[in-house]
């Protein structure tokens, strides 16, 4: 399997695929449940972030379990979704945005698979934070289907799980970031130290906290996502079958020095 989803806030289920089976993977991390599914005769995988009933706050999800199923299962390319506050005027509520660079505001997560002793010192280049390939891919598709996504758009990640105050967003605005949300760190992280191309479409579900005329609520956020779900369903869509068998990004060039292979559940984690 090449391909997989992370669906955000709003995103639960893996519509576009048939066939559909779900899949347990154990890692030293604890155990990833995703959907695996065929999609143009290809099988594409769908792991929805806050699980099925979204039971999982922001600083709860498995990043490290979600990302090394991921790699289990010898998935390539990522493409995550997630629900953000917008800072930058541009945009705007039921806008989408390929993100290209992030701000780490979180504060108790893990942010790595690298921690010395076995598996090394390893300091990750975050140069290209997103795989530009897949963004290319993404914007052309929506262009193509009359879309408006926007170009580029630095995500502040915030630790959660409440919204940000006024004054936290004038310093992340002053600091450069457009949108705002709570999940993408360390996800994206993850995904590059093990190699894998991830890129993220970002959907505007409010202006941000003293932006916005009124206060922010987390059903406002499911509100807006389940109103634009099926514009990023269809973006997803068109862009799966365009992304080419070969890698043509620096994404899969870090030195993923960890042995990523199958374990079973029972076994002793290391
Ligand atoms: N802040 C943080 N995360 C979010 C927001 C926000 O305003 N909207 C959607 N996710």
């Amino acid at each position: 399997m090449r391909i997989a989803i992370i669906g955000g806030s709003g995103i639960y289920e893996p519509g576009i695929l048939s066939q559909v089976r779900e899949e347990r993977v154990v890692t030293p991390y604890g155990i990833a449940v995703l959907k695996v599914g065929t999609y143009q005769g290809e099988e594409i995988g769908f792991m929805p972030r806050h699980g099925e009933q979204h039971t999982l706050p922001p600083h709860r999800v498995n990043y490290q379990a979600n990302i090394w199923a991921l790699k289990t299962l010898k998935v390539e390319r990522v493409i995550a979704t997630g629900a953000v506050g917008a800072l930058n005027p541009r945009f705007e509520p039921g806008h989408l945005v390929i993100v290209d660079d992030f701000l780490d505001f979180t504060k108790r997560r893990t942010y790595t698979f690298f921690e010395g002793g076995e598996t090394g010192v390893v300091h990750t280049d975050f140069s290209i934070p997103y795989c530009p390939e897949l963004r290319r891919l993404l914007l052309e598709a929506a262009r193509e289907l009359g879309m408006v996504a926007h170009d580029g758009g630095v995500y502040a990640c915030t630790e959660g799980p409440r919204f940000e105050t006024p004054a936290e967003i004038r310093m992340i605005r002053q600091l450069g970031g457009d949108l705002v949300g709570m999940t993408n760190v360390p996800e994206v992280v993850l995904a590059r130290e093990l190699g894998l191309c991830y890129s993220l479409v970002a959907m505007v579900t409010n202006m941000a906290a003293g932006i916005a005329k009124h206060t922010l609520s987390h059903e406002e956020v499911l509100q807006v996502m389940a109103a634009n779900r099926e514009k990023l369903r269809r973006l997803i869509m068109h862009t799966l079958p365009r992304i080419p068998k070969k890698r043509d990004c620096p994404c899969s060039h870090t030195p993923a020095r960890v042995e990523v292979r199958p374990r079973w559940e029972g076994e002793r984690q290391p």
